[in-house]
C-alpha cells in the first residue's frame, strides 16, 4: 500500500478565542486559515474535523466563517459534530460535518455524533446513534487494514474507570467493547482542546489539541497529521499558534 496522509483537525471554534472579531489578526479564522493553507500545501488526502466547528451553537455568522475557511480546503473533508454545534443551525445546514463513513485506500474511517450518546441525550438518542454506529461497525470491509473511529468526545481523560462527571458518557464500556469487537484500530478525537494519548487493550486513542484556544492549562494551538503505512500509521502535531517560517 502506498502510505497516504490525512490532517485531523479539531475544535476550529469560530468564535472561542477572537477577541478583536471573527477575522481579526488574534482570530480563531487566522488559525485555521493557518491549517489550511497547510494542508493544501502538504497535499493531504483529506481532512476530517473533530467536532466544534462553531462556538455558539446558533450562530449562522461563526457559521459562515466556519465555511468560508473551510471551503478553501483543496481537498475532500469530512467529520463530526461537538457539543458546540448542536442547534438546527448548524446540524440542519447541508454542508457541514456531522456524521461520516468513509473508505481510502484500504482503511475504513467512521465519525459519529458524539453528542448524541452522552447520558445528557436520554436514552433514545443513545440507543439510536449507537445502533447507526454498530451499523457502520458492522459494514467495515472485512479485509479493512486499519479502522479508524472519529468522535467529538474522548471516552475518557485518564483510565476507562474515573469519576465520570465531566463527560458524562455512561456508555463509555459497552462502546469500548464495540470497538474491541469490531478491532477498532484508532480514535481521533477533541473536545479537551489537549492532547490525550492512550492505548487501552491495543486500542490506540489519539486526542487533539484545538485550533482555537487551549481550556484547562497552557497549550499550543495545534491540529494533527496521521500518515497511514503498510503496518502502522504516525502522528505528527502542527502549530497554528506560530507564524510559519517558510
Ligand atoms: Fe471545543
Amino acid at each position: 500500500m502506498d502510505p497516504f496522509t490525512f490532517a485531523f483537525i479539531t475544535d476550529v471554534q469560530i468564535g472561542a478565542g477572537s477577541p478583536n472579531g471573527l477575522r481579526g489578526e488574534d482570530s480563531d479564522k487566522l488559525r485555521f486559515d493557518r491549517a489550511v493553507d497547510f494542508v493544501n500545501k502538504a497535499g493531504v488526502d483529506f481532512v476530517i474535523f473533530g467536532g466544534d466547528q462553531i462556538n455558539v451553537e446558533d450562530s449562522e455568522e461563526q457559521l459562515d466563517v466556519f465555511l468560508e475557511s473551510a471551503g478553501r480546503i483543496e481537498m475532500p473533508w469530512y467529520g463530526v459534530a461537538g457539543n458546540h454545534d448542536q442547534s438546527p443551525t448548524y446540524l440542519e445546514h447541508e454542508d457541514v460535518p456531522v456524521r461520516f463513513t468513509l473508505n481510502h485506500k484500504g482503511c475504513y474511517f467512521v465519525g459519529y455524533d458524539a453528542w448524541s450518546v452522552r447520558g445528557n441525550a436520554g436514552p433514545e438518542p443513545q440507543k439510536k446513534e449507537i445502533s447507526w454506529l454498530t451499523e457502520q461497525l458492522r459494514a467495515a470491509p472485512a479485509d479493512a487494514r486499519f479502522r479508524f473511529v472519529v468522535t467529538h468526545w474522548p471516552l475518557f481523560m485518564h483510565h476507562p474507570d474515573e469519576e465520570d462527571s465531566y463527560w458524562n458518557m455512561p456508555n463509555r464500556h459497552e462502546l469500548l467493547e464495540l470497538f474491541k469487537e469490531h478491532n477498532v484500530d484508532c480514535i481521533l478525537s477533541g473536545h479537551l482542546h489537549h492532547d490525550i494519548d492512550t492505548v487501552w487493550s491495543g486500542l490506540r486513542m489519539i486526542s487533539a489539541a484545538a485550533t482555537s484556544v487551549p481550556l484547562h492549562y497552557p497549550e499550543e494551538m495545534a491540529f494533527k497529521l496521521v500518515t497511514v503505512f503498510d503496518h502502522g500509521f504516525s502522528m505528527r502535531r502542527v502549530s497554528v499558534a506560530v507564524v510559519d517560517t517558510n
